[in-house]
């Protein structure tokens, strides 16, 4: 049987969890493929520290390149995360005419349009299913799956740590930062949580998401990001109130003056299957204008989940190897020359309806003046809740859902009313989606 042998650059989470699953899975694989896939050798900064796999049959090194520039090694798997050095040693992999796989959605984000064209000049492939939704094969199901659509809007909880902390404080009471040292310690988490609290991580998978549904290329400075730090158990607890769960998003939508790239927390209805997804799980709920809605469900985040994603893409490298030059499916789903430039719209544009909270002194009177400025800037009211205080002289709660308005005309309404003598709290608001 024909041996394909494979070079990991890194061994941490994904590098262990890839070899792991080669090793549980290799007998089935080489059965689909008639190839026998082999780790011939692999990176890490320190070659002593245990492993959560066996490294026996596999010649360990500190020096990457040794890796990228063994003749033997017909594909490359980039697991070490980071811009430098993961994007020179792709670049000079694809150069020396391996195939690459990797799971590095910061890099993809920020540098694919570079690293496409460079695999394609080479001609090998550079695949990428484990950037986005760990486990979940998103990118073939929206580059081949849908590929008769044109795709209307996309909605995903894309980053398994923040929906784990999500869920752990809502379920349990658990305090942030106990959640977040859980989920580093299950592995989940990046190497800077910061990436994943501050929906910097869901903004790169959401940017490659956008661009694979439109057909453009990638365009990370463009993706609005907030992240989850500033969610309260309060917020959570009225949300459940009135129906809603609130979930970290990332949305792309095509509107009529541009795309929409947005990551943001949102309350979503709780009937809704994706309001319902929990802990590590992801999902990806996409519009496509001839199947309508479809759901794609499954482990965001882990060490065998991510390399069941990473298989996949050797597995399909590995039928290729002998395929016809070009008979490959373009990294975004759309040839090169066919992606188009389109504009993106600033989060001021986007229309949504919001979810408001107003912390109120308890006096008559502040009600009407709350939905006058409401109403002079045009912003309709779907609910209103007065919260009463819970000691004598503290303040009022108002919960607000409004209809959709553009979110200039909100702030604009948000100043006034924070400018009354009655409100001494910024407001908290949260984009309201009914993802239908
Ligand atoms: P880990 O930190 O667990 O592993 C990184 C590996 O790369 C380690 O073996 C490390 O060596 C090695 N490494 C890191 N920096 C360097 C460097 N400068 N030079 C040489 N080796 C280096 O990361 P993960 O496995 O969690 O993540 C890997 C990639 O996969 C990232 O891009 C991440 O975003 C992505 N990803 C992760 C998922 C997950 O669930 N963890 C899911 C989907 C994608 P050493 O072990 O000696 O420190
Ligand atoms: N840190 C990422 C997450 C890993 O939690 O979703 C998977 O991309």
């Amino acid at each position: 049987m024909k041996v394909v042998k494979i070079g990991l650059l890194g061994l941490g989470t994904v590098g262990g969890g890839t070899v792991n699953v080669l090793a549980k899975n290799g007998e089935d694989i080489s059965r689909r493929i008639d190839c026998q896939v082999i780790v011939s050798s692999a990176s890490a900064r320190d070659i002593t520290r245990s492993r959560i796999c066996n490294t026996d049959d596999i010649e360990l090194t500190t020096n990457p390149q040794d890796i990228v520039n063994d003749p033997d090694i017909q594909i490359i798997v980039e697991l070490m995360g980071g811009e430098e050095p993961a994007k020179s040693l792709i670049l000079q992999a694809l150069a020396n005419g391996k195939h690459v796989v990797t799971a590095n959605k910061a890099l993809i984000a920020n540098h694919g349009n570079e690293l496409f064209a460079e695999a394609a000049n080479n001609k090998v492939t550079l695949a990428y299913e484990a950037a986005i939704a760990g486990g979940i094969p998103i990118v073939k199901a929206m580059r081949e799956g849908l590929s008769a659509n044109s795709i209307e809007w996309l909605a995903g909880i894309i980053n398994g740590t923040g929906n784990f902390i999500l869920t752990e404080m809502r379920d349990k009471g658990s305090a942030f930062e106990d959640v977040l040292a859980q989920a580093q310690a299950l592995g989940y988490a990046e190497a800077d949580p910061e990436y994943d609290v501050e929906g910097i991580d869901a903004a790169h998978k959401l940017c490659i998401l956008a661009s694979l549904a439109f057909g453009m290329p990638l365009n990370f400075e463009h993706v609005y990001t907030e992240g989850i730090s500033k969610i309260t158990p309060l917020d959570v607890t009225y949300a459940e109130e009135l129906g809603y769960r609130i979930k970290h998003l990332g949305i792309a939508k095509r509107a009529e003056k541009g795309v929409e790239m947005r990551v943001h927390p949102t309350l979503i209805p709780e009937k809704r299957l994706i309001a319902n997804v929990d802990g590590v799980m992801n999902a990806v709920v996409v519009k496509g204008n001839a199947v309508g809605t479809t759901l794609y469900y499954g482990p965001g985040a882990g060490a065998e989940a991510t390399a069941s994603a990473v298989i996949a893409d050797i597995v399909d490298i590995c039928r290729q190897l002998d395929a016809p030059l070009g008979s490959t499916v373009p990294a975004l789903g759309f040839a090169s020359d066919k992606l188009y430039e389109r504009p993106t719209l600033s989060i001021e544009d986007v229309t949504t309806a919001y979810y408001l909270r107003l912390s109120v002194e308890d006096k008559p009177g502040v009600m009407a003046a709350i939905t006058k400025i409401l109403a002079d800037n045009g912003i309709s009211i779907e609910a209103v809740q007065q919260k009463e205080p819970e000691q004598h002289g503290a303040n009022a709660q108002v919960i607000i859902l409004t209809d959709s308005v553009v979110e200039k005309s909100l702030i604009t309404a948000l100043e006034q009313i924070e400018s009354l003598d009655s409100i001494n709290q910024p407001a908290v608001r949260i984009r309201v989606e009914s993802l239908q």
